[in-house]
């Protein structure tokens, strides 16, 4: 197949070196990029421009949107010739953009990637990639939903998504496929309340860092976001409604969430108030409106309590597999101690509690290590003490406590443990890692590091937690070899 050319400008094509910001472009996707671009080569120098909303073997037409000297992201305006792997979408859905690929390819994909981040950004070899265990279920999966507020080209309000890479664009959804039907009942229910309470979405493009954006011009744009959240063993729902600071009346709000869900189902209601000008829905203050302000969810036996903001992992079924793996990558043979790092609620270390020693967990939130030694707590297992802080800070003085652990499980977010804390690693000198990573790019540089410092890394796993989204996870294995 031909390589992409641009349309409008015709013949100035092949002078053109790269398409300034604004262009419309004709592209052809070769591939897709970690993070889940097109990937297309612009004239005669190969330029690379990275496309939201293709796939390989599509032939688009693009708006430029951002151009730099090396690369320029564009995003599709036009599928002028789609992919002969394009499979009809079950619903329009921006969180899901890969739907149009079978979900096989999905997983081709994800393990491609996870190899060639490991090879080509870490430089390393020798190890066994292991086959990417798919989903359990492909859709209505997440036990989590971040929802935006926005307004139509009408000006009417909208609850939904953005639309890839458009900061200030919100598609309404009504049928999230990712979520369960109860989560649906809700966002629907709220949306018909803001709507009929004549509230809007807060002004995005109005706020500068001195002049916030919390500063409405309009006391009725104060919406920002619903973020829902299921307990799927528990059959019961949180809603937190952010919007900007000020009063707003909130009774309607609760009723519509009674009415759409029965009495059992809503275990809370709360309300956060942020004047952050990022699109966000963490810090601000938040209060508890109704019911409790923590979801309880069942997790591989073990009841954990989940507070508004505690990272919970958002696909339930699918978390124990990821820490079946894991445990199955440490290789337990019962007398271990293990630290768990980066550890949210505890979760991993209280999974594989039973088959170790002793579990210490090191946690950066301290409502979550709260949440940890509750769980611990609750689940009766005695053998598991949880630290507050940096964990790269934190270990030295917990390997004095607690002494040298035979396995550390890290799970750092998306940047990855960075150089200090793989340093720290190396300095308390586990004879296993075992690391669970939600970006292969930060793993590969990480394990990289590792390696130069008599690490091996053996192991990989990608288990699919995101179908129909380019996210990926996986769990690998370092070994100490000198
Ligand atoms: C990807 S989550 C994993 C949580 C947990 N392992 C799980 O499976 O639910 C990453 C966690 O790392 C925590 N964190 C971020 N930076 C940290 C740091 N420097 N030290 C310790 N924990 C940190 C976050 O608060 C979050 O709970």
């Amino acid at each position: 197949m031909s390589g992409p050319r641009t349309s409008d400008q015709g013949a100035l094509a092949g002078a053109l070196a790269r398409p300034a910001r604004g262009a419309e472009v004709e592209l052809f996707i070769e591939s897709l990029a970690y993070g889940g671009e097109g990937v297309a080569r612009y004239g005669e120098g190969g330029y690379v421009i990275f496309v939201a909303g293709a796939i390989p073997g599509d032939r688009v037409r693009a708006h430029v949107y951002k151009a730099k000297r090396a690369y320029a992201h564009a995003r599709t305006l036009q599928l002028l010739e789609p992919s002969p792997e394009r499979i009809a979408p079950v619903a329009p859905h921006p969180g899901a953009p890969w739907q149009v690929l079978p979900y096989e390819r999905q997983l081709e994909v994800k393990s491609a990637q996870v190899q060639e981040a490991l090879v080509r950004i870490g430089g390393l070899a020798g190890f066994e990639l292991q086959p990417i265990l798919p989903a359990a279920e492909r859709w209505r999966y997440r036990n989590k939903i971040e929802l935006s507020f926005g307004s139509d080209e009408q000006g009417a309000l909208v609850l939904g998504f953005h639309a890839p890479a458009r900061w200030n664009r919100v598609v309404g959804i009504e049928d999230c496929l990712l979520a369960s039907e109860r989560v649906n009942r809700a966002l629907r229910a709220v949306a018909a309340w803001a709507a009929g309470q004549g509230l809007r979405a807060w002004q995005r493009s109005v706020g500068t860092p001195a002049q916030p954006a919390a500063v409405p011009a309009d006391g009725r744009a104060r919406l920002r976001n619903l973020v829902l959240r299921e307990g799927r063993r528990s059959g019961t729902l949180q809603a937190r409604l952010v919007t900007t600071p000020g009063e707003i009346e909130l009774a309607g709000f609760i009723a519509a969430l009674q009415g759409a869900l029965g009495e059992e189902e809503l275990s809370g209601v709360l309300w956060s108030r942020s004047d952050r000008l990022a699109e966000t829905t963490a810090g601000g203050a938040t209060e508890l409106l109704h019911g409790s302000s923590e979801l309880s969810e069942r997790l591989g036996g073990l009841t954990f309590r989940i507070g508004p903001e505690a990272f919970f992992q958002t696909n339930t079924e699918m978390a124990e597999v990821l820490y079946s793996v894991a445990g199955e990558l440490a290789q337990l043979q019962g007398g271990e101690l293990l630290f768990d790092l980066y550890c949210g609620l505890g979760s991993i270390g209280l999974f594989l509690a039973e088959r170790v020693r002793e579990v210490v967990g090191i946690e950066l939130e301290e409502s979550a290590v709260a949440g940890a030694r509750r769980a611990a707590a609750e689940n009766g297992i005695e053998h598991a003490t949880f630290y507050a802080g940096e964990a790269r800070r934190l270990l030295g003085a917990v390997l004095e406590r607690h002494g040298r652990p035979d396995v550390v499980v890290v799970d750092p977010p998306r940047a990855g443990l960075g150089r200090r804390a793989v340093e720290a690693l190396i300095a308390i000198a586990p004879a296993r890692v075992v690391y669970v990573s939600c970006n292969p790019t930060t793993l590969a540089a990480d394990a990289a590091r590792m390696c130069e410092a008599g690490y091996a890394l053996r192991q990989v796993r990608p288990v699919d937690m995101f179908p129909q989204t380019h996210h990926i996870e996986c769990v690998a294995a370092l070994e100490r070899s000198s």
